[in-house]
Formats: structure tokens, sequence, C-alpha cells
């Protein structure tokens, strides 16, 4: 299929779009300095925050931010569980769902897992990997080719 391109000139920090590539939701989130300063801290809640398990992965999906430029987050929308649509969740408070560590990320409804804002999926949830990284590149600064 052909890539799909994502304007995200508009898009304020804090903010998600949804675009469609290959029949999938791709997930594409602004992120704030506050989540950017904060992923290094998430570490210990999380099964694999290198990704280093996942040879599926484009390598620069293999930091702490899994992305090209920090700021932009590009997933697929596709719980590495069963494949429910994450909810994005960005600042849900610890006590709603149950564990001192969120500070907001992706909340799947139908079994319950939890990934970070890299998508990095929480310990002791069903979904066994983090959330797949499309490929992907950036034809300028305001626009992201997914594909
Ligand atoms: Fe997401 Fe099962 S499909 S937790």
């Amino acid at each position: 299929g052909a890539p799909v391109r994502a304007n995200v000139s508009k898009l304020e920090p804090g903010q998600m779009i949804v675009v469609e590539w290959r029949g999938k939701p791709v997930y594409i989130v602004r992120r704030t300095e506050e989540t950017l300063s904060s992923l290094g801290a998430m570490a210990d809640s999380l099964r694999d925050p290198d990704s280093a398990e996942e040879k599926q992965q484009p390598a620069y999906a293999k930091n702490e931010y899994r992305s090209i430029k920090p700021e932009y987050l590009v997933l697929l929308g596709l719980c590495t569980h069963l494949g429910c649509a994450p909810m994005y969740r960005p600042d849900v408070g610890a006590q709603d769902l149950g564990g001192s560590e969120w500070l907001g990320g992706f909340f799947c409804p139908c079994h319950g897992s939890k990934f970070d804002l890299a998508g990095r999926v929480f310990k002791g949830v069903p979904a066994p990997i983090n959330l797949e990284v499309p490929p992907h590149s950036y034809e300028s600064d305001a626009v992201i080719l997914v594909g």
C-alpha cells in the first residue's frame, strides 16, 4: 500500500490524531515537555523499557522515546494482546487505573493492558510487548509519512 501523510503542524502538545494506514489505525501524539521528562523514570514498571526484545521494531524505536523526534510518538493503535484499540488517556489519575506509577498513556479496555506515553507495556498486564511503531519518516517538519 501507499504511504500515508499526516500533517502535524496543527497538533498541540498533548493532542493525538489518528490516521489510517493499511486499514490500521495509527496514533500520532505530540508529547508535552512534562511527558518527555517523565519517561526515563518509568523503566522499573515496564516490561521492556528499551524495546530490546522487539526484533520487528525500527531502530529509531529502540530508545526511551521510541520515536525519531522525541516530541512526536507514532504508534499502531492496536493492542499487542488481542488487537483492541487502546484509549489515549494522557492525564488520568493514578487511582483511576490502579497503579501509583501511572502518569498517563494508553489503556486497553478489553482486558486492561496499560502502556505509557511511549507505548511501552507495563508489567503485569496481558499484552506481551510494547505497542508497535510503524515504519515512518519525516517528509518535512510538519509532515510525517507513515509506511
Ligand atoms: Fe488489549 Fe486484551 S486486547 S488487553
